[in-house]
């Protein structure tokens, strides 16, 4: 079976637009990332569909409530049949112990990862919400306590992937968005990097919206960037 390292995230506001992109890309190359735009004008029975048509889906819902709520949100999350799902790590231990336990319960139970700290926060936000150490501090001690949780991995951005790879080790996920291939524009992304630097830092998944969403031929687009991920795999294990 396939492990696509590629999820193309479904940046929509329904579900005709995304379906529309969705017909012009291939399964065996790429999973789909459903967040709360497109969740919340389409709900459940569309992620559904992504599932039956092949996909691998990362719900992108980034749970944070109470243990009860989050394990329930998880489990049923999980029923549709999804590859991936998040929660806030800063939910602390009960929370994602709770969801973790939730999701073992589902038929095939999916990925469980953790959101550290949101790469739009920065130190003065952190402060003005009482967190005094670092940025760098926060997200290994989140990550830390999210891989003691039993979780797969966490969303990070590639600058901090090394960090996180060296300090949990080679069995964590680390899902990294921010990816811009050489000649592609940089959009809204103040810090990028390409497919083959994403991999070489540590990331095992990369979360790809625009340059394969807004590309004249999306397909074509997500083969390129996979033809890079495969030249950088055979390089990374030789
Ligand atoms: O179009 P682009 O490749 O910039 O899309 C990246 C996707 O990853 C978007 O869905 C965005 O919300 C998400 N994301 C991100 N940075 C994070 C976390 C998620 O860009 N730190």
């Amino acid at each position: 079976m396939t492990d696509p390292r590629i999820i193309v995230a479904l940046d929509y506001p329904d579900a005709a637009s995304a379906n529309r992109l969705v017909a012009r890309l291939d399964p065996a190359l790429c999973r789909l990332k459903v967040g709360k735009e497109l969740f919340t004008a389409e709900g459940p029975a569309f992620v559904a569909s992504l599932v039956h048509r092949g996909y691998g889906v990362f719900l992108d819902l980034k749970f944070h409530d109470i243990p009860n709520t989050v394990a329930r949100a998880c489990l049923a999350a999980s029923r549709l049949g999804i590859w991936m799902l998040n929660v806030h790590a800063s939910g602390g231990r009960a929370m994602m112990e709770a969801a973790r336990e939730a999701v073992e319960h589902a038929a095939t139970p999916p990925r469980l990862i953790a959101v550290t700290v949101l790469t739009s926060m920065n130190q003065p936000t952190l402060a003005e919400i009482g967190v005094g150490d670092t940025l760098h501090e926060q997200v290994l001690r989140l990550a830390r306590l999210a891989a003691q949780c039993g979780l797969d991995g966490v969303v990070c951005s590639a600058q901090e992937a090394p960090m996180l790879r060296e300090d949990i080790g080679s069995d964590f996920l680390l899902v990294t968005p921010g990816i811009r291939p050489a000649d592609a524009c940089l959009d809204d992304q103040a810090r990028v990097v390409t497919p083959a630097k994403a991999l070489r830092q540590g990331s095992d998944y990369l979360v790809i919206g625009r340059p394969i969403t807004q590309a004249p031929d999306p397909l074509q687009a997500l083969q390129r960037v996979q033809a890079e991920i495969l030249n950088t795999l055979s390089r990374t294990s030789q």
